[in-house]
């Protein structure tokens, strides 16, 4: 499918890895300019040098924490002095935390949902003055499959994903009246930084790809899915083919979820 994104603008969290990086990759490469954020500025720069170079729009690389919350407003202050507004939000910052209920302390839960849930509602805050103005906003809120399926031990994602899956379809329902449509991708098992890291934690001296066959094996698709697979759907949703979707929790998972 061939999508224009011509003249839009996006801000993408998480954007200097994984599924965040495929994802600004893929709407610069649609024609929108992209403000990337993460913590660390090199990778960040590298990425989006890399995004400028190869896109149809431009790439910016703003760092900062999400949960710092002034860092958040001044790199969007920073996104729009760039890029002159934002039409489109992909709330993509998150990393993998699970522990057993019984060990799981107040701080992680309230942690994780900082990360997760709030400071993707102030992105959205910051970014909804602009796109009432102009009758058009476009959000997309990353979840995980955990949100509608929680295995034991996925606390406190699984909370903070159930949050977001919430976040997302009150917001589509209070922001539809403005032209502003949120949807939600519900991630299975992407490959990723999170994957890479879980294969040099394990440190057995298996290869990545050992590592990641009995992962595949639990997928009905038989394989984990490419970060490209996950920005087409990013890509498609804050896209005019969208036009009519708003409030979907959307799996990106090769039929793992048993929850639609
Ligand atoms: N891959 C999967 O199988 C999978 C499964 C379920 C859910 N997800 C979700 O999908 C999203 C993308 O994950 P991924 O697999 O692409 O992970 P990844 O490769 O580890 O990338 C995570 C990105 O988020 C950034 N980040 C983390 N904490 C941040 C913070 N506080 N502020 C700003 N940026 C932050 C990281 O950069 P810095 O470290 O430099 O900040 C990096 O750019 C996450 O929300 C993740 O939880 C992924």
């Amino acid at each position: 499918m061939q999508i224009d994104l011509g003249g839009k603008v996006a801000i993408v969290t998480g954007a200097s890895a994984g599924l965040g990086r495929a994802t600004a990759a893929r709407l610069a490469a649609s024609g929108a300019d992209v403000a990337m954020l993460a913590r660390r500025a090199a990778p960040l720069e590298a990425a989006a040098v890399g995004i400028a170079a190869a896109g149809a729009g431009r790439a910016a690389a703003l760092p900062c924490d999400v949960t710092d919350t002034a860092a958040l407003e001044a790199a969007f202050e920073a996104a729009c002095a760039r890029f002159g507004k934002v039409d489109i939000v992909v709330n993509n910052a998150g990393s993998s935390f699970r522990k057993p209920a019984a060990e799981i302390t107040r701080d992680e839960v309230i942690g994780d949902f900082d990360l997760k849930v709030s400071a993707a509602l102030r992105l959205v805050q910051l970014a909804l003055p602009g796109m009432r103005a102009r009758g058009d906003g476009r959000i997309v809120n990353v979840s995980a499959i955990a949100a509608k399926a929680p295995d034991g031990g996925s606390i406190p994602t699984a909370l903070s994903r159930a949050s977001g899956l919430t976040l997302t379809r009150v917001l589509a329902r209070e922001l539809a009246g403005d032209g502003i449509r949120v949807n939600a991708l519900c991630v299975g098992k992407i490959k990723s930084g999170q994957w890479e890291r879980r294969h040099a934690a394990e440190g057995s001296g298996q290869s990545y790809e050992q590592f990641l066959r009995p992962v595949a094996e639990s997928v009905p698709m038989g394989r984990l899915g490419e970060a490209e697979e996950f920005a087409a759907a990013a890509c498609f949703l804050v896209s005019d083919a969208a036009s009519y979707i708003t409030g979907a929790a959307l799996n990106v998972d090769g039929g793992l979820c048993p929850v639609a």
